[in-house]
């Protein structure tokens, strides 16, 4: 698929709304039924159908895995009509299985889309993340820096003490030491169990979330989605690939990428135009959870614009079968 056709992102953007909407509707019975699997399954059917009405010459660039991994939106795998402009597509159609499987908070449905080439073929290992909301001097924080600097030089910048601060970081075993300099700073550390797009989108709206910064290592691939929601939202966002093996550094080749160690801006992982758009699946602070009720379901979306910065929560209801 190489249609020339323009990328109309504000045409687009409903199309990318009702993908997103239709994977949360699909996985919304499999809320809190321990079932990860299924939750996802779902919601990737649903995903896939809706992505393949779109009139799109689309390819998936950020996916559920390689094509001998995953059946269905592997990395590579065409999508749309084939009749519309060739874009690049970033999903996760659940972000967040764990979450969902427990109803547990900011589980999302999420998709992003940009024109060919525009995204970064990040591929599946962890990234060391680092992101800070709107209104910064550029690199005012940076992955060089311990994260203890890092407390330190976003509180300079936004003129109140280290422990006014709150970081958002991934519970796991590989960032006690970071939580542990964290600590150190008196700054707060709002622990989450999954489910790091949502942790770097909450930075863009402190105000909202509370959370002024996140860092920490996460899925690459979730890191090109977070970088899409922060070029909508404003932000500043970092990435560095992280390789345990050869495995993994082979899975950096074969995506074309050659220096192992390049620091990734926002803009370095998402060069062009993108449209982002995610639906809550359970309820938090960035998006309420579907509501399914005899007869209806309800789901709120956020669809992003980054062209215009535009930043839309739409609810929509609609009948279903029980
Ligand atoms: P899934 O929805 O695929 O389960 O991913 C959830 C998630 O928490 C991501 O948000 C995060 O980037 C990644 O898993 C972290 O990986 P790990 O659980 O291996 O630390």
């Amino acid at each position: 698929m190489t249609n020339k056709a323009e990328f109309h992102d504000r045409m687009l953007s409903l199309g990318l709304a009702r993908v997103a909407e239709q994977a949360a509707i699909a996985s919304a019975k499999l809320i809190g039924n321990g079932d990860e699997k299924a939750a996802d399954q779902a919601a990737v059917n649903a995903m896939r159908e809706q992505l393949n009405l779109l009139e799109i010459a689309g390819v998936v660039v950020i996916g559920e895995g390689e094509r001998d991994e995953a059946p269905m939106l592997f990395i590579g795998e065409e999508v749309g009509t084939g009749d519309g402009p060739g874009v690049d597509i970033a999903l996760d159609p659940l972000e967040g299985t764990t979450l969902t499987a427990k109803d547990m908070p900011n589980a999302l449905t999420v998709i992003a889309m940009g024109p060919r080439g525009s995204m970064l073929h990040a591929p599946d290992v962890y990234m060391d993340k680092l992101a800070i909301g709107p209104g910064f001097e550029e690199n005012v924080v940076t992955l060089e820096m311990s994260p203890k600097e890092r407390v330190e030089k976003l509180a300079a910048a936004k003129g109140c003490d280290t422990s006014d601060i709150t970081v958002c970081i991934l519970e796991r075993p590989r960032h006690e030491d970071m939580i542990a300099q964290v600590r150190e700073t008196g700054a707060s550390i709002r622990l989450i169990t999954d489910g790091d797009v949502a942790g770097v989108m909450h930075c863009a709206e402190a105000d909202i979330t509370g959370i002024d910064m996140y860092m920490g290592s996460g899925g690459a691939p979730e890191g090109v989605l977070a970088a899409s929601a922060l070029k909508c939202m404003g932000g500043q966002m970092w990435g560095r690939l992280t390789f345990r093996n050869d495995d993994e550094r082979g899975r950096a080749a074969k995506a074309g990428i050659t220096d192992l160690d390049r620091i990734y801006s926002r803009d370095e992982m998402v060069t062009g135009d993108v449209i982002f758009a995610a639906t809550g699946v359970t309820g938090g602070s960035l998006l309420p959870a579907i509501r399914r009720q005899p007869g209806w379901v309800e789901t709120t979306t956020l669809l992003m614009r980054s062209k215009s910065g535009s930043v839309r929560r739409m609810s929509y209801r609609a009948p279903i079968e029980d």
